[in-house]
C-alpha cells in the first residue's frame, strides 16, 4: 500500500506530528513526505495535517485537500488550544468539508501546539487594556499550558493513532482484492 504524508506547518509542531507518523511507514511504501504541492503525489492512503489557522486547517492545505479523490485519508493537526474532544471534532467538522465526499476517512488526531511567543505579548497587552476581561487570562494560562507541546504523551498518542489508521486501511484494501 502506497502512503503519502503532506502536511503544512508554521512553526514545526505539525511537522513534528507527521515526522512521528512516517516512522510507522516501512520505508518501501512512502511515496512522499513534504509540503502540500502542485501536483498530487499519487498513493493509496494519504496522512494530511495542518497547524490549525483561525479555526480551520491552513490556506494551503484548505485548497490541497479537494484535490484528492476516491482514496483513504486519515487527517491530522494541532491546535493552539488542548484538552477538549468538543472542540477538536468542531475543528474537524469545518476541515472535513474541504474533503471530497468520495474519499473514505479513516479518522483523525489532534493535539496541542505551542504557540509563538508574540500571542502572550499580544494577550498581556490587550490584558493592561482590559484588567478586567476573564477570558484573556484562560487564554493566558492556555497559552503557558501549549508551551510543552507536543510533548512524549501526545507522540505516543499519534502513534498508536497512526497503527490503528493502517491496520484499517490495510483491512479496507484486503475487501477490495477480495471483491476484483
Ligand atoms: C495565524 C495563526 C492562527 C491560529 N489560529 C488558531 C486557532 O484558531 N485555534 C487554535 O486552537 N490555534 C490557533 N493557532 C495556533 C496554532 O495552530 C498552533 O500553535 C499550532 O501547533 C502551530 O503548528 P505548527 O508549529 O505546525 O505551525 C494559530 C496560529 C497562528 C500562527
Amino acid at each position: 500500500m502506497k502512503v503519502a504524508i503532506i502536511y503544512s506547518s508554521k512553526t514545526g509542531n505539525t511537522e513534528k506530528i507527521a515526522q512521528e507518523i512516517k516512522k510507522q511507514i516501512p520505508k518501501e511504501d512512502l511515496v512522499f513526505f513534504g509540503k502540500p504541492t502542485e501536483i498530487v503525489p499519487q498513493a493509496d492512503l494519504y496522512f494530511l495535517g495542518s497547524f490549525t489557522d483561525k479555526g480551520n486547517a491552513s490556506k494551503e492545505m484548505l485548497s490541497f485537500l479537494p484535490k484528492i479523490k476516491q482514496k483513504q485519508v486519515a487527517y491530522f493537526a494541532t491546535a493552539g488550544y488542548g484538552g477538549s474532544k468538543e472542540y477538536y471534532q468542531t475543528l474537524f467538522e469545518r476541515v472535513k468539508k474541504q474533503i471530497n465526499s468520495s474519499n473514505q476517512i479513516l479518522g483523525y488526531f489532534y493535539c496541542q501546539g505551542k504557540m509563538p511567543l508574540q500571542v502572550k505579548e499580544r494577550y498581556l497587552s490587550l490584558l493592561t487594556q482590559h484588567p478586567e476581561d476573564k477570558t484573556l487570562s484562560v487564554s493566558l494560562e492556555n497559552f503557558e499550558k501549549a508551551q510543552t507541546h507536543p510533548d512524549e504523551k501526545d507522540l505516543q498518542e499519534v502513534n498508536h493513532w497512526s497503527f490503528s489508521i493502517l491496520q484499517k486501511a490495510n483491512k479496507k484494501e484486503e475487501v477490495k482484492s477480495c471483491n476484483l
